[in-house]
């Protein structure tokens, strides 16, 4: 990464790809909801010397990583620290030529010992914004097994929720995430698992997807993405797995079928479609970057047009 980077790790994402479906080399005004270490935001700024970007994160160390280099666009870049379901009463702004989504944890957060990652022994916290609601750990260490295995459940975790819930209460409390790993790698669901991938991971993300209220947060912001985008406009999100990507692709499809709006869509209520799908398939990585970017593998982008 170039020193421009403030430290930050994480690799953008299907960047041409995104640059190139948000027409950014005409230059225009964006709305980076999921700013991370800036590399998508960086890279709209430089497309084009009339581009603006908004760009928010939840995460307080993202913005302030983003300050160190921000004062390099000038007014051309606005950081804001904010959860995206919020973004109605933070942004003034109306009529974004693009808004991306890139959802999910970055690679910094994955590395700052946060809880993220089953290797770390640093606490269980898994928040993205550390100033706000309750940590991993305090939810596993307090809640009732019946909201546990829920969160397990919603988050993927499949037929084995309610059992590793019940050995979840039984090994409480719980400080760091080897610890949890372990216990994870223990259970039914850890025998059971035939692939290299540790058995702890869908378990995470669970978790995670519970204490940041991940799929509330998404359902929020595409509430509100018609208001935000201009006629013409385009929505591009990239996903990581099935549960994010079932319900952008669904909200996208429900946009594009005639007579299906939003609750925020201010436009008329005709029987007119708001835009279209497209394409109509997902964006995914090529070979040759996830070769280079391991962490690219299970990426989807999905984009949406307003109609004009
Ligand atoms: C995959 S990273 C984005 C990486 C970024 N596109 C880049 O190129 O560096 C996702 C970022 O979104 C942030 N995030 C996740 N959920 C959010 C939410 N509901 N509101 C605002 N930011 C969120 C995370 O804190 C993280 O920094």
């Amino acid at each position: 990464m170039t020193e421009l980077s403030g430290g930050a790790v994480h690799i953008p994402v299907l960047l041409n790809e995104v640059l190139e479906v948000l027409g950014a080399g005409r230059g225009g005004m964006y709305l980076d909801c999921t700013f991370g270490g800036g590399g998508h935001t960086r890279a709209l700024l430089d497309a084009h010397p009339d581009t603006w970007v908004v760009a928010l994160d939840r995460d307080v160390r993202a913005i302030e990583r983003g300050r160190g280099w921000a004062a390099k666009y000038g007014e051309r870049l606005e950081l804001v620290h904010t959860p995206y379901s919020d973004v109605l009463q933070q942004v003034s702004f109306r009529g974004f030529d693009g808004v991306l989504a890139d959802l999910g944890m970055s690679t910094d957060q994955l590395r700052e010992e946060r809880g993220f990652s089953f290797a770390d022994r640093s606490a269980l916290d898994m928040r993205m914004d550390e100033t706000t609601g309750i940590s991993a750990r305090e939810f596993l260490n307090t809640a009732a097994e019946r909201d546990i295995y829920i969160a397990l459940a919603r988050g993927g975790v499949g037929t084995t929720a309610r059992q590793l819930a019940r050995v979840l209460v039984s090994k409480r409390p719980f400080e760091n995430a080897l610890e949890l790993a372990e216990v994870v790698r223990g259970s039914q669901l850890g025998k059971r698992a035939v692939s290299r991938v540790h058995p702890a991971t869908v378990v995470f993300q669970a978790l995670r997807m519970h204490v940041n209220q991940e799929l509330q947060e998404i359902e929020k912001l595409l509430e509100v993405v018609p208001v935000l985008a201009k006629k013409g406009g385009k929505l591009a999100v990239i996903t990581f797995h099935s549960l994010e990507d079932r319900l952008v692709a669904n909200t996208m499809r429900g946009w594009e079928s005639a007579g299906t709006y939003p609750a925020s869509w201010r436009g008329p209520r005709d029987q007119k479609r708001i835009g279209v799908v497209s394409p109509k398939k997902p964006i995914v990585p090529s070979d040759e970057e996830v070769s280079r970017n391991a962490a690219s593998r299970s990426a989807r982008l999905r984009v949406f047009e307003f109609v004009e």
